[in-house]
């Protein structure tokens, strides 16, 4: 039907009569001559209605904002000085000779061009949102990762094999999102939090090399970077170490940014989970930001103050200060700013120090605190933070997860704000790294028990096996997390492949063979049949895209994405099913007033 894309064409066409097919975005009469922006996947070109074709200029007087059209016409320069330079068509536009509508369209309830559309809206009215050449070109983009991705496993020898979507319960750590059976009265499928179990069983099944692109489902709370549906890059290898694992998952991201982007990350620093916690209180650190948490638990052991001693001195708790250069700047008002700023994450306060003349000892220091120290305190705040002159320390005191939750979010809204910026403490960079070595397991307060850090089935680092009963806060996996930019684009670990030490690790986490055998039974028999060692990792593809297209947040690289609050504001998913349909699936309502609501 049409010659070319309307934002293919260019001077290589001039002369030529073309047809084009697209949408209205805009329409102009300027008194005499219409002008038409016309659109499709590709790009704009502006075309010109000339009165002297009354038929062809009778039908564009009526065209409207999102018209479907087809035009055919000949290309011709812009007039000198009327050519735009952010288009491919912008030294041209087409004289129309015929004009055709093939599809009107009803008032669209916002401008595509409009900036400040809320989310709403825009989840609303997808379809025309969908339309924005910025959402064209997001969504291309996670298509040429996906494309990428394929090439580059495939050359390693990776096949794709797909898992199923009806399934058991798996244990990502999220609320399951279930599916009731109609066949087996008062039993539930799980839609998979990942393919996990299923990958394993296929390197026991001897495949080797395992590679999807599948949709992974958790009801969990949602941000900016989670969706309940995402989709994960999912690999699993076997025969290779946490090592080489690493290499070739990190020679694919690589890959992906050079080839969809034109992009070369550099050196991927490997740290530890500790030094991670440490200097940056977070296991997944922005290296952009040019600010390290100071520890300073020891130095607070022995001073008269409450709020540092306490912590310093209790198991478990943590004194830090955040070295701010240039930050004496900052006004009470933007210290108060941030004080409220760190509650959220459950600091009970934030202390702070500003460093006007280090020189003058305790007189040379403001703060509501100095008071409070000894000066051999003060003397070793300088020296460990190695402030200078001008800048300001902020100081967390409490457990250490506490301390770390604030601080490390202190760091990061510090350096990404206007002031971060104005003094250099924010780096404009690609910044992956790789994190590893992660504890085994953490202690659920809540629960009373240890938990997995990662899933229960990651191997233990050789010589740890044993720490599992006596320690196993100490015991170290082998595991390892792809960090870029602070965010966690991928996970995974080498496998636990002997039936024995998968049972250490379920005792650990007080899962009794009974329950184990229920919930993972196919799991351990498998492990029975010479399982060989194996490990993997999965990428979120959500996040890569939405960190190569520059978006804010993942729904901007999502089709149909879901809302904060879990919904599809488009179709109105979830909502209700008639009375038959629940009664088929055994199910009866417990507040069946949330029904007719
Ligand atoms: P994990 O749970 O770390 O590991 O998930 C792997 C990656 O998936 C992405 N991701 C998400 N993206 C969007 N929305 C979500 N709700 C969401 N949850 C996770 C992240 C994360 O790094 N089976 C293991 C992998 C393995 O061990 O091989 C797993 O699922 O980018
Ligand atoms: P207070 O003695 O409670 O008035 O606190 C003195 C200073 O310490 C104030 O600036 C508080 O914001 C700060 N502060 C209080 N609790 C903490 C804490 N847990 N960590 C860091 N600073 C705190």
């Amino acid at each position: 039907m049409r010659t070319t894309y309307c934002g293919l064409v260019s001077e290589a066409l001039m002369g030529q009569t073309i047809t084009l097919m697209g949408w209205a975005h805009r329409r102009r009469d300027h008194g005499g001559v219409i002008f038409i922006d016309l659109r499709d996947r590709e790009g704009m070109v502006q075309i010109v209605c000339d009165p002297d074709r009354p038929e062809m200029f009778a039908v564009a007087e009526n065209v409207r904002n999102e018209f479907c059209l087809k035009i055919v016409g000949k290309v011709r320069p812009r007039p000198a000085g009327t050519e735009n330079g952010n288009l491919t068509s912008g030294k041209v536009e087409v004289l129309c000779h015929e004009l055709e509508v093939l599809n009107a369209s009803v008032t669209p309830p916002f401008q595509l061009d409009d900036e400040n559309l809320s989310e709403t809206v825009r989840l609303t009215h997808r379809v025309l949102d969908l339309r924005r050449p910025a959402m064209q070109k997001n969504l291309r983009l996670r298509y040429r990762i996906a494309i990428e991705v394929r090439k580059f496993l495939d050359e390693q020898g990776f096949i794709d094999i797909e898992t199923p979507m009806l399934t058991k319960s798996t244990p990502e750590g999220a609320r399951d999102y279930l599916v009731p059976s109609r066949v087996h009265d008062g039993t539930f499928f799980a839609l998979p939090q990942s393919p996990q179990l299923f990958k394993q069983l296929l390197m026991v099944a001897g495949f080797d090399r395992y590679y999807q692109i599948t949709k992974c489902f958790r009801d969990e709370d949602l941000r900016a970077d989670r969706q309940p549906e995402f989709t994960q890059i999912d690999i699993e290898t076997s025969f290779l170490g946490e090592e080489e694992i690493r290499a070739i998952t990190e020679a694919m991201v690589r890959t992906v940014f050079r080839k969809t982007m034109g992009l070369e990350l550099p050196v991927y620093p490997v740290m530890s989970y500790q030094e991670a916690m440490f200097k940056y209180g977070s296991d997944k650190p922005d290296l952009r930001v040019k600010l390290q948490l100071t520890e300073l638990t020891e130095v607070m052991k022995d001073v008269d103050f409450k709020v540092f001693s306490g912590p310093a001195t209790t198991p478990g708790g943590r004194v830090v200060g955040l070295r701010v250069p240039g930050g004496s700047e900052m006004s009470r008002g933007e210290i108060d700013g941030y004080t409220e700023f760190v509650k959220i994450y459950g600091a009970k306060g934030l202390a702070w120090m500003k460093v006007n003349d280090a020189g003058k000892g305790r007189e040379g220091l403001q703060s509501p605190i100095v008071k409070n120290l000894h000066d051999a305190a003060l003397a070793e705040i300088i020296a460990r933070t190695g402030a200078r002159n001008g800048d300001l320390i902020f100081f967390g005191a409490d457990k250490a997860k506490v301390v770390n939750d604030s601080i490390g979010a202190l760091r990061l809204k510090v350096g990404h704000s206007e002031f971060g910026r104005s003094k250099g403490l924010f780096e404009d960079r690609w910044a992956p790294l790789w994190v590893v070595d992660f504890p085994m397991f953490e202690y659920d307060e809540d629960a009373g028990r240890w938990s997995a850090v990662h899933h229960p089935f990651t191997a233990p680092k050789d010589g740890h096996e044993n720490l599992m009963d006596t320690d196993p806060g100490a015991c170290v996996a082998k595991a390892y997390d792809m960090v870029l930019n602070g965010w966690e684009i991928g996970g995974g670990s080498v496998r636990i492949h002997r039936a024995d030490v998968q049972s250490k690790v379920f005792d650990a986490l007080k899962i009794t063979p009974e329950d184990a055998k229920v919930k993972f039974g196919f799991l351990l028999d498998a492990l029975q049949y010479g399982a060989p060692p194996h490990g993997g990792l999965a990428f979120g593809l959500d996040r890569i895209a939405t960190l190569l297209a520059g978006a804010d947040s993942i729904r901007d690289v999502i089709a149909f994405p879901k809302t904060q609050r879990a919904q599809c504001l488009l179709t109105g998913a979830p909502s209700h099913v008639d009375e038959g349909q629940l009664r088929e699936l055994h199910i009866r309502l417990r507040n069946p007033k949330a029904q007719e609501a």
